[in-house]
């Protein structure tokens, strides 16, 4: 490992130079079978086709030119996401967190045109999203919080899953503008919240005139059997954040809102010098294409499901097993211990996985992977799993 690099990862020994579809080889010519997707962005797999070749098209004619000028693939991502998500109006940048940034920026606007001095978003407990200050600020997480104080202010925090403990903040509090939650937890483990409870908290910000912001930046994108997991509820949300898979690997994010909050920018109030280039825009349109074409929203859902009912089958008597939960292809499996470890373990045998909250195997696998890689990572997850029994002090 270089000494220059800083100090922020615990990278897995093995570097991979090469990819396709749902393999990845190092450069030592292994493959590995990927579970992971570089965390929920590979969702076509690697090296796909047609995203490399409108890549290496576009490389060849413009990467950038500045928000200058009009940019029209920009302009045609962003139709393509306001008639996926309903919204009305798209902000371009290059990151997760810069989606949240952009909402949060727009949330003190609108709660300013309000009349509110201080508006506070609700937030939940265990939630991420992501790492600069104001984005870490509304992070659930300590771990993520802690030595980067002071955080920016402003936000109330709720357990994640109870609409009643948002209504009794709703109650006490006058100086709230917005909810902002993931739909489905996707660093605290994968957590599905009850049914209705989205459809609740947008009761109740329609009561109190607040906006609901989704974070979907890992479950959005067909990952969990529809475009945005939101809409496993039909809810219509003021503000969407999407980022990781929009080009599958080209970084690009984006804020999507509706309403007044989508008028909330005026030239000058927001912006970026690479966001929305005509790379990553044009990428972006393809992978939404592809996307849609190939109704990768579907498939997820069909092997997602077939994944879970056999991880529940198999690790269901498992006395280390706490949990498996999951919607389409973003699936956690709780075990009842430390499980870091089963990173390398995995790894040694081929196949790539995560594991959050220290206790959870976290598995996103690219939407693509057929039947038979399907079941390939459930037989070795679950091997993983059952050795645990046998040798408890790995
Ligand atoms: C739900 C959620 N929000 C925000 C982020 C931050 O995204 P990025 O790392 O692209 O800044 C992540 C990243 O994992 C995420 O999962």
């Amino acid at each position: 490992m270089s000494q220059h690099l800083m100090n922020t990862y615990a990278p897995l020994p093995v570097a991979f130079v090469r990819g396709e579809g749902a393999w990845l080889w190092d450069d030592q010519g292994t493959r590995y079978l990927d579970a992971i997707s570089g965390l929920g962005v590979c969702s076509l797999g690697h090296a796909h086709p047609q995203v490399a070749g409108v890549i290496a098209e576009q490389a060849g004619l413009l990467l950038h030119s500045g928000n200058l000028v009009r940019i029209p693939w920009q302009e045609r991502a962003a139709d393509r996401l306001a008639e996926i998500t309903g919204m009305d109006r798209v902000f371009f940048g290059n990151s997760g967190a810069e989606a949240i940034e952009c909402a949060l920026k727009i949330c003190r606007l609108v709660g300013h045109a309000r009349g509110q001095e201080n508006p506070g978003v609700i937030v939940m407990e265990h939630s991420f999203h992501g790492r600069t200050l104001a984005a870490l600020s509304a992070t659930g997480s300590r771990k993520v919080q802690a030595g980067f104080e002071p955080l920016v202010g402003g936000f109330v925090r709720a357990p994640f899953g109870d609409a009643e403990a948002v209504r009794t903040i709703a109650r006490r509090r006058g100086d709230i503008g917005a909810i902002l939650l993931e739909p489905i937890q996707g660093e605290a483990g994968i957590r599905v919240p009850p049914p209705g409870y989205l459809a609740a908290l947008r009761a109740v910000c329609d009561e109190h005139g607040w906006l609901l912001i989704v974070d979907e930046i890992q479950s959005g994108l067909c990952r969990t059997g529809k475009w945005y997991a939101h809409q496993h509820e039909e809810v219509l949300p003021d503000i969407l954040t999407t980022a990781k898979a929009l080009a599958n690997g080209l970084p690009v994010g984006a804020c999507a809102a509706r309403g007044a909050a989508a008028e909330a920018f005026t030239p000058g109030r927001h912006g970026s010098t690479f966001g929305g280039n005509p790379l990553v825009t044009r990428a972006a349109c393809t992978v939404l294409d592809i996307m849609r074409a190939e109704d990768l929203a579907g498939r997820a859902a069909q092997t997602g499901e077939g994944m879970l009912e056999s991880f529940r089958r198999r690790l269901g008597p498992h006395p280390a097993l706490r949990d498996v939960r999951g919607r389409g292809l973003m699936i956690g499996i709780e075990l009842d211990r430390d499980v870091n470890h089963l990173k390398l373990a995995a790894l040694q045998r081929g196949l790539l996985i995560n594991v959050t909250h220290d206790k959870v195997i976290r598995l996103l696998p690219p939407l693509i992977i057929d039947a038979s890689q399907a079941e390939q990572i459930v037989d070795g997850v679950c091997a993983l799993v059952e050795e645990l029994v046998d040798h408890p002090d790995d």
